[in-house]
């Protein structure tokens, strides 16, 4: 006698609802997407103890027929895809066909409708057998009464009435910001909470995030083939401490996504302190062949076909956004220009390592010669400067003064002869090399004490490294020991690198003295050890600096040993004379 059995069709659809109904909110989030994709331009949410006892949905959209009500409640059937093919380039919200059906096996769910074509509405319970005239102008009125009433094992994980509400309004918020042309409201147990007019996606963006968020906000809509990213994205002067003000929609579908979360924080990483979060609303638009949704029956997990691709866009459109300047922004979502950001640059400068006094150098000397700094001093790409032939400034520095940056790789400035292309890393990494050596020539490096010890994972060999060249650790300024069997704790390093990636610069150190014997380490092989530390504190290409920075880096190759040449022995800058530039273009001068 066989053992297997056949499922009964309620409790499959139990099954299928543990993945889709988790709490009142995934409810709410699948009615919301029910009514959108009917063509809804009005929907009213009543709940009530938190959406358990009650969710009821009004929406103005399409309707449907008496003759549909039943195939709603049913499973596996669906208006909106109808092949394989369909499911490729989906456009709707919904394509299962068992949302409504998984709601109706735990919990009591009447459908109320009214087509076009009919005389009047119709009405559906889920635990009756046939449909009965209703009154209703127009659109469709969802209830879903009881949650888990069958099903009381899942009743116990629900939390405080509040807390469900909660939940609810952040599904609210989510479709709101994704569909502002769309009126939204809200209530709760008898009270309103939420009234949304249809707007403007800026309109309906201060409304749903607020007003601390807004003057920070860029926007930005930024194209590449087929895909467009657009929104609104804070300036590090603006962040917070979760990631409770990260919206990311694609193709209109909030989801969460380790891929465009992880090219975000990238974006981010070099202008916000580690601990902080970035604000973002955004919506990444693409074909919809290029990207899976069904992957979890709450499709908020998502797949691309070219994951990189999307990495790289957004990441480089995201970048480029926070560091376009102020001027250049359009500023259409910013109102003031309080936003000019001394955070942003003061993060950024700590970073880069570049001395006060070379950067208060620059600005006298901005202050006495030129007169027309921009206000603030920095971030201004193009502030005009005056050519070398009009006379106005003769001769001047060797490498001349920044004015602007290229992909984050090179420095771009004019001096008196003409331009001049500086490779910000090597140069910086150069400068820093030299000044490791000249510091270490003189006595015991000046040190930094880190605030909280960095702790890293550390190999067993990485950690006996530690332990057998303490030594030389000391002398070349780093303090750091085992944290435990496998993890590796840092207190101090050379105030030099202080603002590099240590992480990084660490690991390398580590690898370098692990491959050595101890004790031929500090005298022959100190200049390499430096070398790796100069690299890895350097600053890294594709971070945006300021005018200021750029020049005080300037100043500082200038005033460096064989700053000429980088460690590798490349060059760290070229020039190109107004004659080579004139060639160039065919100009005779
Ligand atoms: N508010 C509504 N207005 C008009 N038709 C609706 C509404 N809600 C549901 N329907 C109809 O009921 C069908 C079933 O809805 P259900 O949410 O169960 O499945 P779906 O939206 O097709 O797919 P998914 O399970 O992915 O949500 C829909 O395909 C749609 O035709
Ligand atoms: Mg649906």
């Amino acid at each position: 006698m066989g053992i297997i059995k056949q499922l009964p069709d309620l409790l499959i659809s139990q099954i299928a609802a543990g993945e889709v109904v988790e709490r009142p909110a995934s409810v709410l989030k699948e009615l919301l997407e029910n009514s959108l994709d009917a063509g809804a331009t009005r929907i009213d949410v009543q709940l009530e103890e938190g959406g358990v006892r009650l969710i009821r949905v009004t929406d103005d959209g399409g309707g449907m027929v008496p003759d549909d009500l039943p195939l709603a409640l049913a499973r596996h059937a669906t208006s909106k895809i109808a092949s394989l093919d369909d499911l490729e380039r989906v456009a709707s919200y919904g394509f299962r066909g068992e949302a409504l059906a998984s709601i109706a096996s735990v919990a009591r769910a009447t459908v109320s409708s009214r087509h076009p074509s009919q005389q009047h509405a119709w009405r559906l319970r889920s635990d009756a057998d046939s449909v009965e005239p209703a009154a209703l102008a127009g659109g469709t009125v969802i209830e879903v009464a009881d949650l888990y009433f069958n099903t009381p094992a899942r009743r116990k994980f629900l939390k405080t009435e509040a807390t469900e509400y909660a939940h609810c309004d952040e599904v609210l918020r989510r479709m709101a910001l994704a569909r502002p042309d769309v009126t939204f409201s809200i209530s709760h147990n008898g009270s309103m909470k939420r009234r949304l007019a249809s707007a403007d996606f800026h309109r309906r963006a201060r409304e749903i995030i607020g007003d601390d968020f807004f003057p920070q906000a860029r926007p930005l809509d930024e194209s590449a083939g087929p895909l467009r990213l657009s929104g609104l994205a804070a300036l590090p002067a603006y962040s917070r401490a979760g990631r409770d003000e990260q919206y990311f929609f694609v193709n209109g579908r909030f989801v969460r996504d380790k891929l465009l979360s992880h090219a975000a924080r990238q974006a981010w990483a070099d202008i916000l302190h580690g601990a902080r979060h970035p604000a973002y609303v955004l919506f990444l638009e693409l074909d919809p062949a290029g990207v899976d949704v069904n992957v979890h029956p709450a499709k908020t997990e998502v797949r691309f076909r070219d994951a990189q691709g999307i990495h790289r866009f957004i990441f480089h459109a995201l970048q480029r956004t926070l560091a376009t300047p102020l001027a250049a922004a359009g500023g259409q979502a910013t109102t003031s220009r309080t936003f000019v950001p001394t955070a942003y640059a003061t993060a950024r400068q700590t970073g880069l390592g570049v001395s006060e006094p070379a950067t208060r150098a620059y600005m006298d000397f901005v202050a006495a010669g030129f007169g027309n700094v921009p206000a603030g001093g920095e971030n201004h790409v193009g502030a005009p400067a005056p050519r070398p032939d009009e006379g106005t400034e003769a001769g001047g520095p060797l490498l001349g003064y920044a004015i602007a940056q290229l992909h984050g790789i090179y420095i771009l400035a004019q001096n008196a002869a003409g331009l001049i292309l500086v490779d910000m890393h090597a140069a910086h990494e150069r400068i820093l090399y030299e000044k490791l050596k000249t510091g270490l020539d003189a006595g015991p490096p000046a040190t930094q004490a880190l605030l909280v010890p960095l702790v890293l994972s550390a190999s067993p060999t990485e950690l006996a490294a530690v332990d057998e060249h303490a030594d030389t650790l000391l002398a070349l300024g780093f303090e750091m020991a085992a944290a435990g069997p496998r993890e590796l704790a840092v207190r101090r390093l050379p105030a030099l690198l202080a603002g590099g990636n240590v992480n990084e610069l660490v690991r390398n150190l580590l690898r370098d003295l692990a491959e050595h014997p101890a004790s031929r380490v500090v005298e022959t092989r100190r200049n390499e050890l430096l070398a790796t530390m100069a690299c890895h504190g350097a600053v890294r290409a594709h971070r945006s600096l300021g005018l200021m920075e750029m020049n005080a880096l300037l100043r500082q190759m200038e005033a460096t040993e064989r700053a000429d040449q980088c460690n590798h022995g490349r060059p760290t800058w070229v020039q190109l004379s107004m004659t080579e530039l004139d060639r160039l273009f065919m100009r005779g001068r």
